[in-house]
């Protein structure tokens, strides 16, 4: 399975990966957007030419004052029968990297439901996230969210 960046071409196997995994669910526009505002952030796990994974991120543009640059993880996700093989882990370190390399991102925070198990063991255990808050009914069925902060890196 090879990771590598996300193309515009890429968009509707994403959107399918994405409509297989979780209920949270965008238009094309939006993944256009995402994809043409942060064009460094999000990749594709592709295998035999079919999409497998992905994870859509972006900078976060609304930095107030004093605030330090910082990315967001929109969406990731992996195909079930390719799960456990660490491919968003990579997906992840990937973007995190670009975040800190080409956008000078400070941290990068997250959006993780609060029953979420896997995710949130990959996000805690696994890299290193910290819960920052709660925000209650974050999702349109009423689930409450955990806000996810990881520091990066600086890179020379
Ligand atoms: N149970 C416990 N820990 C897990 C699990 C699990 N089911 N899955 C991953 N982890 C943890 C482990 O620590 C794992 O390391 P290990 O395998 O060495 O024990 C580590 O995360 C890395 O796992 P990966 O193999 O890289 O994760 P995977 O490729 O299986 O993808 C994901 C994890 C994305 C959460 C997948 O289960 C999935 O697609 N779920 C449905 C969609 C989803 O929930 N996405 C996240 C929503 S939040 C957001 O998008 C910001």
């Amino acid at each position: 399975v090879n990771i590598r960046l996300a193309r515009v071409e890429d968009l509707v196997g994403m959107q399918a990966c994405n409509l297989h995994n979780l209920p949270e669910n965008y238009t094309l526009r939006y993944y256009i957007f995402y994809l043409l505002s942060s064009p460094q952030l999000s990749y594709v796990a592709e295998d035999k030419g079919r999409i497998v994974g992905y994870i859509l991120a972006r900078m976060d543009e609304e930095v107030a004052q004093g605030e330090e640059p910082h990315g967001h993880v929109v969406s990731i996700s992996v195909l079930r029968s390719y799960r456990r093989l660490g491919l968003a882990k990579r997906l992840m370190v990937q973007s995190q990297e670009a975040m800190a390399g080409v956008y000078r991102a400070a941290y990068v925070t997250l959006h993780v439901r609060k029953s979420n198990r896997a995710a949130l063991s990959l996000y805690r255990d696994s890299l290193g996230y910290q819960i920052h808050e709660a925000e209650k009914g974050y999702y349109a069925d009423g689930e409450d969210a955990y806000v996810m902060r990881c520091a990066l890196e600086p890179t020379p």
